[in-house]
C-alpha cells in the first residue's frame, strides 16, 4: 500500500509530533569534554586552531571542570602538556606530573564528575610518538611496560577511568592486569579501540605538544580504508577487558560506529575529534554555516550511527544548546 494511503509527511506537521516521534535525542549526559591541562598557575591560552579551547593550568582546569558539571555533563577527560619531554616518555608516570596533580585538584573540588584520563605516550616523549622507539620503529612490548606505569599513576592519583589511545597491540589486557595486580580492579577502562591514522587530528596535536618529529602514525593507527579490521580490534580489546570501546574520528567514521554497535554490547564511545570541530568553526567565522545548527546535527548523527558516548569540544556549547 502506498501514496496516497501512505504519506509520511503526516508525522512531520508540528514540532510537537516531530518530537513525539523523534528516534534520536542528545542530552548532557552523552558528552565527555577534553581539557589540556598545562604546568604553570593561572595559565589560560588560545589553542589557535580550535577557537574556544585553551590549554589550562591546573587552577584554571578546576575550575573549568566546575562549570562542566554545571551543565549537567558527567565527565572530563584530561590531556597533559608536561614541562619536560624525553626520548621514554618518562613524565607520563610521574606522580607528580601534571595530570597526576589535575586529577587529585579536580577529585577534591568536583568528586561527582568523572575524571578520565587519555593514557598515552606522544605528550610526553620528545620525538612524539606513542611508544618507545628504536631507530624509526616504534616497538609495541617495551611501551605496554611503560603505559602499564602512566595508567596506574592516574588510577592512584584518583582518575575514575583510564582510556589508552596508543593503539599498541595487547595494551588494554597488560594495563587491566597491572591495574588488578594492585587492587584496581573496580576502574573501568575506555579503550580507543579503533582509531584511525587521520589527518583530522591536526588542531589536537598543536594543542597537545605532540606532532611526530618524524614519520607518521601510520604503523600503530588504522588505515582509514578499513572497516572490517575495526571488528577485529574491537573484539580483541574486549577480550583483554575494555569495559567501552571507543570509534576514533566520529564523523567520517559513522558506518565503523554503527557495525561496533550492531556487533558488540557494551557501550561504544565516539570522539569527535579536533579537525571535527576547527572545521565547524571556521566555516561559522566566515558565515558560511549556522554553527548550532550544524554542532546539534553533526552530534545527532554521531548518536543515531550507535554512539552511546560522544567525547566533544562541543559538549559545553552543545549543552547549553539543549
Ligand atoms: C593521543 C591522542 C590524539 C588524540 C587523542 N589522543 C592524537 C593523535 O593520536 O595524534 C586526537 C584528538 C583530537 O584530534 O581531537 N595519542
Amino acid at each position: 500500500m502506498s501514496f496516497p494511503i501512505r504519506r509520511p509527511r503526516r508525522l512531520r506537521s508540528n514540532e510537537t509530533i516531530r518530537r513525539m516521534v523523534r528516534e534520536t535525542t542528545l542530552t548532557p549526559d552523552d558528552f565527555i569534554y577534553p581539557l589540556f591541562v598545562t604546568f604553570g598557575r593561572g595559565v589560560q591560552k588560545k589553542i589557535a586552531s580550535m577557537p574556544g579551547c585553551y590549554q589550562l593550568s591546573i587552577d584554571r582546569a578546576v575550575k573549568e571542570a566546575e562549570s562542566v558539571f554545571k551543565l549537567g555533563i558527567p565527565a572530563v577527560i584530561l590531556f597533559g602538556i608536561p614541562e619536560k619531554k624525553d626520548a621514554t616518555g618518562s613524565g607520563s608516570y610521574d606522580p607528580k606530573g601534571v595530570i597526576q596533580r589535575a586529577v587529585k585538584a579536580i577529585k577534591d573540588r568536583v568528586p561527582e564528575l568523572l575524571v578520565i584520563t587519555d593514557v598515552c605516550l606522544c605528550e610526553y616523549t620528545s620525538h612524539g610518538h606513542c611508544g618507545i622507539i628504536k631507530g624509526d620503529k616504534v616497538l609495541n612490548d617495551p611501551t605496554l611496560e611503560v603505559l602499564a606505569k602512566e595508567a596506574l599513576s592516574h588510577v592512584r592519583a584518583g582518575a575514575d577511568i583510564v582510556a589508552p589511545s596508543d593503539m599498541m597491540d595487547g595494551r588494554i589486557g597488560f594495563i587491566r592486569d597491572v591495574l588488578d595486580a594492585h587492587g584496581f580492579v573496580d576502574t573501568p577502562i575506555i579503550s580507543y579501540a579503533a582509531k584511525y591514522a587521520s589527518a583530522f587530528y591536526s588542531p589536537f596535536r598543536d594543542a597537545a605538544e605532540s606532532v611526530p618529529s618524524f614519520g607518521d602514525r601510520r604503523s600503530y593507527q588504522m588505515d582509514p580504508a578499513n572497516r572490517r579490521e575495526a571488528i577485529k580490534e574491537v573484539a580483541l580489546d574486549i577480550e583483554e577487558g575494555a569495559d567501552i570501546v571507543m570509534v576514533k574520528p566520529a564523523w567520517s567514521y559513522l558506518d565503523v560506529i554503527s557495525d561496533v554497535k550492531d556487533t558488540f554490547d557494551v557501550p561504544v564511545a565516539a570522539y569527535s575529534v579536533s579537525g571535527e570541530y576547527s572545521l565547524i568553526k571556521a566555516a561559522a567565522k566566515m558565515g558560511w554555516i549556522d554553527e548550532t545548527r550544524v554542532m546539534l546535527e553533526v552530534l545527532t548523527s554521531i548518536k543515531r550511527a550507535g554512539a552511546d558516548i560522544i567525547l566533544t569540544y562541543f559538549a559545553k556549547e552543545a549543552a547549553k544548546a539543549l
